[in-house]
């Protein structure tokens, strides 16, 4: 088979079935690695768009169906698979008008199975898990991982074990992770803490990680950009943007945008702005501060997803940013906060965590960083409903920081009335006469 495990330092090489998260020789990321040959770009494109219209299960998954560049398994006809990716690209008309742009785009992952971008990756850890017989997989999440690991678990019958910061997710993705039947623990401390304990649990009782740091995650994730370029004739955009925690998922969009170009089916790379909450942003820091040297921190945001404050991959996000001249922008929670509900006014809601990409742009804008006729596209990593609490709280004026309400520029509030016509009409149309 062409492919391996790869240290991303000291590019030490383990047999892809080899249980492992990094190098036993340095202690660095790994990489799924491939032997790609020249195969035809003209030739992998078509086979791509043609296998939609197949039913054929693992041909309809908007992963699986670009699966020469994920191939790490000898047969793809036993992939554990939700149907995921196959996520809409949408042009959003007033944030672009807000943010000086002639066109912006949105790619929603929140359209996904389980409502994030966590389903792209996890489908395929989820079947090399199987592969290698584990009988537990196991996460530590803000939420989303969590809700995405467990429903995949259920479909591979395997047990899920999650461990989560107490009080400090977003409901909607409680309740999946709960629905779905994992085995969920709340932890006295953060995701940093979680992370950490997982890392030590991996491996006891067979259990096998399924967080980022798991390089078959990434894989799985490369298709979303992937499946953007398709979406846009194969020709990159200027810009892309996407929310920062972990910092797995950009590290996907760098190897992604790599191997596609290396492959000819792209021919420049574009941009990539990371964007971070400047309570949570350990990588901004280090970027702005022109160091090698991630300085974790205790990170406080309300964009819970994102609220990270030792991200596990930074190496890889780093190289991402090296390879395509990218930046990393900081955003405040009353940006991130109006930004969310400006583009449900265009008819796209999104979690918290996910509009830090707008509130980016619309920085950037201000800035004067952005060019009219540039191609950007934003990256929506989590559905509307994950958490209806912050949206509800931002409407009625109460959503807060640090003690602090945040000022809603967006706000749309909720009327109550007596269940009469008189009144209605009142509240509805007197004031155009
Ligand atoms: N957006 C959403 C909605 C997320 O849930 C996450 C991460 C990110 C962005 C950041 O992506 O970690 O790859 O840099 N959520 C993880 C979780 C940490 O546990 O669900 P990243």
């Amino acid at each position: 088979m062409p492919a391996h495990l790869e240290c991303i330092t000291c590019h030490k090489q383990f047999p892809i079935n080899q249980v492992l998260y990094q190098c036993s020789q340095c202690n660095d990321l790994l990489d799924v690695a491939y032997t790609f040959g020249s195969p035809d770009p003209k030739r992998l494109k078509v086979d791509f768009l043609n296998r939609k219209l197949s039913p054929v299960p693992q041909d309809q998954s908007g992963v699986w169906r670009f699966r020469e560049l994920l191939p790490f398994l000898d047969r793809f006809d036993s992939v554990i698979s939700l149907r995921e990716g196959n996520t809409p690209l949408w042009e959003v008309p007033r944030v672009a008008r807000e943010a000086g742009l002639q066109h912006l785009a949105v790619k929603h992952q929140g359209m996904n199975p389980t409502g994030s971008f966590k389903d792209n990756g996890m489908t395929t850890a989820i079947t090399q898990a199987k592969l290698l017989g584990a009988r537990t997989v196991l996460c530590a999440s803000t939420g989303n991982t969590s809700a995405s690991m467990a429903a995949y678990a259920a479909r591979a019958d395997i047990r899920a074990v999650v461990l989560i910061p107490e009080g400090q997710i977003a409901r909607g993705k409680l309740a999946q992770a709960i629905d779905y039947g994992a085995t969920v623990v709340q932890i006295q401390g953060n995701f940093d803490h979680a992370m950490q304990l997982v890392r030590e649990l991996s491996g006891e009782g067979g259990a096998y990680l399924l967080n980022s740091i798991n390089p078959f995650r990434i894989e799985g994730q490369k298709t979303i950009v992937i499946e953007l370029m398709e979406q846009r004739g194969w020709r990159p955009p200027d810009r892309i943007v996407l929310p920062a925690g972990n910092l797995g998922n950009c590290s996907a969009f760098g190897k992604a945008l790599r191997e596609m170009f290396d492959l000819k089916l792209i021919s420049r790379l574009p941009k990539l702005t990371l964007v971070q909450a400047a309570g949570a942003n350990p990588f901004a820091q280090m970027i702005r501060s022109g160091s090698r040297n991630l300085i974790p921190m205790q990170a406080d945001t309300l964009a819970t997803a994102i609220k990270i404050g030792s991200p596990v991959s930074w190496k890889k996000a780093l190289r991402a940013l090296e390879w395509t001249h990218g930046d990393v922008v900081e955003v405040t929670e009353g940006e991130i906060a109006d930004s969310r509900a400006l583009l449900a006014r265009d008819g796209v809601g999104c979690e918290p965590a996910s509009a830090s990409t707008l509130a980016a742009i619309l920085k950037l804008s201000r800035e004067k960083k952005l060019m009219f006729s540039e191609e950007v596209v934003a990256i929506l990593t989590g559905h509307h409903l994950k958490d209806p609490e912050y949206i509800l709280e931002y409407h009625e004026g109460k959503l807060s920081h640090k003690g602090a309400i945040i000022p809603a520029r967006y706000q749309n509030s909720l009327h109550t009335v007596a269940a009469e016509s008189q009144a209605l009409k009142k509240l509805l149309f007197d004031h155009d006469k």
